[in-house]
């Protein structure tokens, strides 16, 4: 199985690179327009310990809302349950960065993977903390998570996000006014911003997921309700209004990042990154999610049998 995966991946990359049309790279955020959007990597991390990769699996990427999988594990594991009083865990149908439902439902966010809800979520990791430590606490985590300690913030693109993240300050200040957020608004878009901008490569981010895909030998793995509880929102919220399209297609659990990554638990079996930055229509990677589809299609994988 695992030279017949290796040689499917090799294919796969071969294909992808073959292809013209990869999307439009997300334009809204300076630092990230600047990439090109030719650029192809998966890694899949197997139970038995092995990371098999094709494609530029040692380039860096912007993981972007990728860390709302790693901010949310941090306040589940630390925190506890307590966040579901300030965020729900439905499905949103709108855009990750809409503010529409945030007024009807007064400012409680639909749940932890759209803006609104990650914003409450790393409010939940600041409490009666400075900023630094949140921050730490969530790359110590995806570093732990990994085996790896070189893993960093690309601070250009915190930077950058912050000059021109205005609905980011209006999702916050939205919040604020509800009284959803504890921290003032500033910290927390700080804080925020800077988890985004975590880069990494796919092989990294693949042995990061591996404790919430359950992988035996994870340095760091997350409790049975809690991987369930993350990889069921990943599932119904991780594409934001391409989950059900994503869900159609792989029958995974995945988080997509507007820097073109995608984390995938397949629960038990693998944790699966892939990195392509070009975006589809709903702002998730569209080489990405083809690759992902392919990789379920070969490997039978799906969390439905
Ligand atoms: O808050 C933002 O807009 C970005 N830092 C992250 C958005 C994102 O990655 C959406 N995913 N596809």
């Amino acid at each position: 199985m695992t030279d017949t995966l290796a040689a499917f991946l090799d294919t796969l990359d071969a294909d992808i690179r073959a292809r013209a049309d990869w999307g439009a790279v997300a334009d809204y955020i300076p630092e990230l327009a600047r990439v090109d959007p030719a650029q192809f990597a998966i890694s899949v991390a197997l139970a038995d310990g092995r990371v098999l990769s094709a494609g530029q699996s040692d380039t860096r990427f912007s993981i972007q809302s990728i860390s709302k999988v790693f901010s949310l594990a941090c306040v589940l594991a630390r925190i506890g349950e307590g966040l579901w009083r300030r965020v729900g865990r439905e499905p949103s149908g709108d855009r990750f960065d809409s503010i529409l439902l945030l007024e009807q439902e007064q400012g409680r966010p639909r749940n932890p993977f759209i803006n609104a809800g990650a914003l409450v979520t790393t409010d939940e990791l600041l409490a009666g903390r400075a900023p630094r430590e949140a921050l730490s606490e969530i790359i110590g985590f995806v570093r732990e998570s990994a085996g790896d300690d070189d893993i960093h913030i690309d601070r250009a693109v915190a930077a950058s996000e912050k000059a021109t993240g205005y609905r980011n300050v209006a999702l916050a200040n939205y919040l604020k006014s509800y009284g959803n957020l504890v921290n003032a608004p500033d910290l927390v878009l700080g804080t925020y911003f800077h988890q985004c901008a975590i880069e990494m490569t796919t092989r990294q981010l693949a042995l990061a997921g591996r404790g919430i895909a359950g992988l035996p030998g994870a340095p760091f793995l997350l409790s049975g309700v809690k991987r369930r509880r993350i990889a069921a929102l990943m599932m119904t919220c991780g594409h934001y209004d391409g989950s059900g399209d994503f869900a159609f297609r792989t029958g995974l659990p995945g988080k997509s990042g507007v820097g073109g990554g995608i984390l995938i638990a397949v629960p038990g079996r693998a944790s699966v990154a892939i990195w392509s930055p070009g975006l589809n229509a709903w702002g998730n990677s569209k080489c990405g999610t083809e690759a992902a589809e392919r990789l379920a299609r070969f490997t039978g994988w799906s969390v439905f049998g």
